[in-house]
């Protein structure tokens, strides 16, 4: 208990998934938050919407901690939205000391047949829209003297996956920004650092699109089905892997416990990336 007592965490995403598992665990271990989502659907992507209702819900869940949470509903494409929200909410609560950026969505298709819309959309948030983050927070975290940031990239960060190229230069991209930024803020005293999850159980990938993208030989597959096939993907014999073991892998990072760990891209992949 109490590992982030007295800091204060920003989230992007933090509606649902692994998000919202990052905001119940830092609320969880003493941290007031800034939780912030786009709560509608975000073009050229499949995966049903969150809503401010499911934001609403986590920000009740974590204030039974005992913290103080401010939600804000911007698109981290929106820059000029981003900085203004964050210098409102962190004049709210004193100060910032921990940064999520984990907003990201996914779309499908081969490299050479994807939409330029579809193409610029996911650079726009899932690399970005990181940026955007970046810069709306840093000179808060300057401010308090210091900090940390964990940016949520994927196994596709770290390896080539089918399909999804858009989504795989995004993430690789995102372990460039966190390696040159690390260098550019660690004399303030910020760390950097990304996390690379395999498959985690979100609606990002609990969706029929997914599921047929995974078992494109039946029609109509179960969630039985699609972790048959989510299996193949891991070292350890799981299908995926719990919102709450990649906020686990973030609380640490953000933490005291890793004062010293900076531009370090940490798989939490039940070892997918050495297959
Ligand atoms: N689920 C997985 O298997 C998996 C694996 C590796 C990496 N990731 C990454 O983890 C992060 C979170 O994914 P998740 O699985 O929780 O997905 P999710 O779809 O369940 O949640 C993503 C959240 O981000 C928000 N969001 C999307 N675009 C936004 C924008 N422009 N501005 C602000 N908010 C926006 C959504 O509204 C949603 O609430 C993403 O960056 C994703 O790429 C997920």
């Amino acid at each position: 208990m109490g590992r982030v007592a007295g800091k204060v965490a920003l989230v992007t995403g933090a509606a649902r998934g692994i998000g919202r598992a990052q905001v119940l665990r830092f609320a969880e271990e003493g941290a007031d938050v800034i939780a912030l989502d786009i709560c509608r659907q975000v073009e050229t992507t499949v995966t049903p919407p969150s809503t401010s209702d499911d934001l609403a819900e986590v920000a009740l869940l974590a204030e039974k901690e005992g913290v103080r949470v401010v939600t804000g509903v911007v698109d981290v494409r929106d820059g000029g939205a981003l900085t203004e929200i964050v210098a409102d909410a962190v004049a709210d609560l004193g100060g910032l000391d921990i940064v999520c950026a984990t907003a990201g969505i996914t779309s499908k298709g081969a490299a050479v047949e994807l939409s330029e819309e579809a193409w610029e959309t996911m650079l726009d948030v899932n690399l970005t829209g990181v940026w955007r983050t970046c810069k709306a927070t840093i000179p808060h975290l300057i401010d308090r003297g210091g900090g940390a940031m964990v940016l949520t990239s994927s196994l596709a960060g770290l390896r080539g996956l089918r399909t999804v190229a858009h989504y795989t230069a995004a993430k690789h991209g995102v372990v460039g920004l966190m390696r040159s930024l690390a260098h550019e803020v660690a004399p303030y005293g910020i760390r950097v650092n990304t996390v690379h999850p395999t498959n985690v159980d979100t609606p990002m990938i609990q969706n029929p699109a997914v599921r047929a993208a995974f078992r494109p030989d039946l029609d109509g597959p179960t969630r039985e089905d699609f972790a048959e096939a989510a299996r193949t993907m891991n070292m350890l014999p799981i299908p995926w892997v719990e919102p709450r073991d990649i906020a686990n892998a973030t609380l640490f990072l953000a933490s005291e416990e890793a004062r010293y760990i900076t531009a370090v891209a940490l798989p939490v992949d039940a070892g997918a990336t050495q297959l």
